[in-house]
């Protein structure tokens, strides 16, 4: 039976997102689906903001960051008559499902109205920080990393020559797989991660260690990560209630306190919204082109309240409820794993 679909992409965009959609557009094709965009996320249907997506439009997209739908951190739960609206532009448009592509809360959104307002929704797993539970991966972050190494490589260069100290603060929010695998791939000397207390001592001796061998030492920090001086609680927050990290200038507090502990001179770089952006990597591409279609496939079915998710090497449905629950961590093991490269 012929199904008229409108596809969203909600919160921060990242790498993925459009190979995602093109997965999307190219199953609905096969079966025979009318595809609509919904503009900047939640916000969108809240307006009555949408268009008439063809195989041509996304034709093109799998190598663009980005997202040709925009994007916003809109909540319609925090909007008033916002849950009202998103249903009658539902209703108005004649749209059988909804495919929300994003992370806990764009997703989160999505297991609402289908839980409490029976909307039949089905999500794509998107976020460059990787901390959705229930998939191996969302894409976005292989991307994100991927810059953010090319960034240290950078850092490295020039912290080699005037032997400093060089920080690489990067985004993450609350959960530290970039900074974690951007340390790894990066051959950094100290990762500090929002999971774990920062013990500046410790890591003040080791980049002590290191310097004497090489005459420059590598950090990477995370946004998220608390310091002496960074106090918890007294920041902005979004329409989700999370703190807004950049104002926090975690790199610059960090250099500091390294300088008048050790010593060494050091320098900090923010690579910030640049890990958002460039060319998807082939495994952004790929991830984006599976779920997009897995999550057309689940609508085909008539399978909602479900998202497209990655497990070991195959994608799966897995219930929206159990993917927003928690958010993933990084957790003790890993924390283990790249201490074995902090000597
Ligand atoms: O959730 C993705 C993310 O890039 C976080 O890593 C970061 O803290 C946040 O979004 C930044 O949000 P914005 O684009 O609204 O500044």
């Amino acid at each position: 039976m012929s199904k008229r679909i409108g596809i969203l992409t909600g919160g921060g965009d990242c790498c993925g997102l459009n190979p995602a959609i093109r997965g999307a557009v190219y199953r609905a094709y096969d079966f025979d689906y009318e595809v609509f965009g919904i503009r900047d996320g939640w916000r969108g249907l809240i307006d009555g903001s949408i268009f008439k997506i063809d195989l041509q439009d996304a034709e093109e997209l799998i190598d663009k960051a980005g997202t040709i739908l925009g994007t916003s951190r809109t909540n319609p739960f925090k909007v008033e008559t916002g849950v009202e609206r998103v249903i009658n532009t539902i209703k108005n448009y004649g749209l059988d499902a909804i495919l929300a592509m994003g992370g806990e809360d764009t997703l989160g959104v999505a297991y609402k109205l289908f839980n409490e307002y029976k909307v039949n929704v089905v999500g794509a797993p998107k976020t460059m920080d990787n901390d959705l539970s229930s998939t191996d991966f969302t894409f976005g972050f292989d991307s994100s990393v991927t810059r953010a190494v090319e960034a240290m490589k950078s850092l490295e260069d020039t912290g080699k020559s005037h032997h400093r100290v060089m920080i690489l603060e990067v985004m993450g929010r609350y959960a530290g797989w970039v900074a974690l695998y951007t340390g790894l791939a990066c051959g950094a000397d100290w990762v500090l991660l929002p999971e774990e207390k920062p013990d500046i001592d410790e890591m003040c001796k080791q980049l002590q260690r290191v310097y004497s061998r090489k005459k420059y030492a590598l950090v990477v920090v995370s946004e998220g990560v608390e310091l002496p001086g960074t106090a918890a609680g007294q920041e902005e927050l979004d329409h989700f209630g999370h703190m807004i990290l950049r104002k926090r200038e975690i790199g610059q507090t960090l250099g500091d306190l390294i300088c008048e502990k050790t010593g060494l001179e050091t320098r900090h770089a923010v690579i910030g919204h640049m890990q958002r952006g460039g060319n998807p990597t082939v495994f952004d591409r790929i991830l984006g082109l599976r779920t997009g279609v897995k999550a057309v496939e689940l609508i085909e079915k008539e399978d909602f309240g479900k998202m497209a998710a990655l497990k070991g090497n195959k994608i799966i449905a897995v219930p929206l409820e159990k993917a927003i629950k928690d958010i993933k961590t990084v957790n003790k093991e890993w924390i283990n794993f790249a201490k074995i490269f902090f000597k």
